[in-house]
């Protein structure tokens, strides 16, 4: 056992850019879970990683403190391959929702921990709490049965799970010290590795409505995040994608519901369905499930035209206590009861569709949250959006608004109207796909 490390002498080394040993992080980490170190002290770590910032060596080894600060899952019994994917989020970021169900279909096990909005963007947990009934506070033993039972599992962080994250992501949300590739990458990946995934794809997106606006830095993340996982033993890859307009032509948690739904039916938006068979055959490769790409592709376009992909959700919603019969009859997802065209000034194309103004018009619609405690409603958002160089005659409508409010309504248009550009000129929308890391 070696000398004690006393919180100021670590803190003091990160200060003065002293690369920081396995033994002083786990320190750090342990002060975070036992809260031996008080709250001003990991505050003043984690300003001095953030200005500081780490090493890959550093990166890997808080990374591994950090998921060894809670339980592991063990699905050693269950008998498929195990893949899951993260994305960093975004406007109308849906995919997960029916990726998951399309890749337990062909035979690899999803078992999926994910997280709620906060902010602009929005989160698979509130999505699928539309769902009349559906419950995403399983037990850990529940979580396993399910994935051994029917290869599939959406839930959200446990309290064994990366408890240190918890704890510091709420400090660094009040310090500014969220944006740091560092603990970004160690906060993402002591949860997902928590889970009890094989192997992991990442969806690093870039662009106005991205957590990490410049792609450079998205590119920075994405690797971080593939060199940490793999030298933790997960073999990693991240596609980087474009979050230059909303995703998809619905933002709102039931209205993405409705949306994923429609991509299950085989008649999804084309640019949802280019990032979830993207994301879809990285899995399967990774997985092992397939060997080519082609032939991930065609195993995941058979499991949407085969109806497959739509029962294991089916399957999957009603195991968590939800209504099944809301594939059939999406209507029985939450309404709101105001809808509102925004109706187009001009004849011409669309030219911009900013997705952080889209974003905003549906947190004052009240569909996202200001605060981790803020109650949303579910019923609320945007739907039948024009993309980026679709044309569209005068007063047709660019999109449709869902709200319970009459004042929100209003602004929510006239925010809208803004957002959307339409003029004459013929635009391409930018490339979806960025480079993958691997
Ligand atoms: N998402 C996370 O889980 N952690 C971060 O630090 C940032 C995004």
């Amino acid at each position: 056992m070696g000398a004690p490390l006393f919180p100021q002498h670590v803190i003091a080394r990160k200060r003065d850019g002293h690369e920081l040993s396995r033994d002083e992080l786990a320190a750090f980490v342990r002060g975070a879970t036992d809260g031996s170190w008080a709250d001003y002290q990991l505050s003043a770590m984690l300003m001095a990683i953030f200005l500081r910032g780490m090493t890959p060596q550093e990166t890997a080894h808080y990374t591994a403190a950090m998921l060894h600060s809670g339980v592991v899952a063990d699905l050693s019994s269950v008998k498929q391959p195990r893949a899951d994917k993260h994305s960093t989020g975004g406007v109308g970021d849906k995919v997960s929702l029916h990726l998951a169900p399309m890749v337990a279909a062909c035979g690899v096990a999803v078992p999926m921990i994910s997280g709620r909005g906060l902010g602009h963007t929005g989160g698979t947990l509130d999505k699928l709490e539309s769902i009349p009934g559906f419950n995403v506070n399983l037990s850990l033993a529940q979580y396993r049965r399910q994935v051994a039972d029917i290869g599939l599992c959406l839930i959200g962080q446990t309290a064994e799970l990366a408890p240190a994250d918890r704890k510091l992501y709420a400090l660094r949300d009040v310090t500014g010290t969220v944006e740091c590739i560092p603990l970004i990458c160690a906060s993402i990946l002591s949860k997902k590795l928590a889970e009890g995934t094989q192997v992991l794809v990442a969806d690093v997106k870039y662009g106005r409505g991205a957590f990490m606006p410049e792609k450079a830095r998205a590119r920075e993340l994405a690797t971080a995040l593939v060199r940490v996982a793999q030298a933790m033993g997960t073999p990693t890859r991240a596609v980087l994608t474009s979050m230059e307009q909303p995703l998809g032509r619905a933002i709102g948690n039931a209205l993405e519901v409705r949306e994923s739904i429609d991509c299950l039916q085989g008649h999804g938006p084309a640019d949802t369905m280019e990032v979830t068979f993207a994301l879809g055959e990285q899995m399967l490769l990774l997985a092992g499930a397939a060997k080519t790409a082609a032939e991930a592709r065609r195993q995941l376009e058979q499991s949407l035209g085969n109806g497959a992909a739509r029962e294991k959700f089916r399957a999957m919603i009603q195991a968590q206590g939800g209504n099944g019969a809301v594939i059939e009859n999406p209507d029985l997802l939450p309404q709101a009861r105001i809808r509102r065209p925004v109706a187009s000034p001009a004849n011409g194309f669309v030219q911009d569709v900013d997705p952080m103004a889209v974003a905003m018009a549906v947190l004052r619609l009240g569909g996202g949250r200001t605060n981790a405690e803020a109650a949303i409603d579910p019923a609320v958002g945007i739907s039948d959006l024009v993309k980026v160089g679709e044309p569209v005659e005068a007063g047709a409508p660019l999109a449709v608004i869902h709200a319970n409010d009459e004042a929100a309504a209003e602004e929510a248009r006239a925010m809208l109207a803004r957002a959307i550009v339409v003029g004459d000129s013929l635009v391409e929308p930018s490339a979806l796909l960025g480079e993958m890391i691997s």
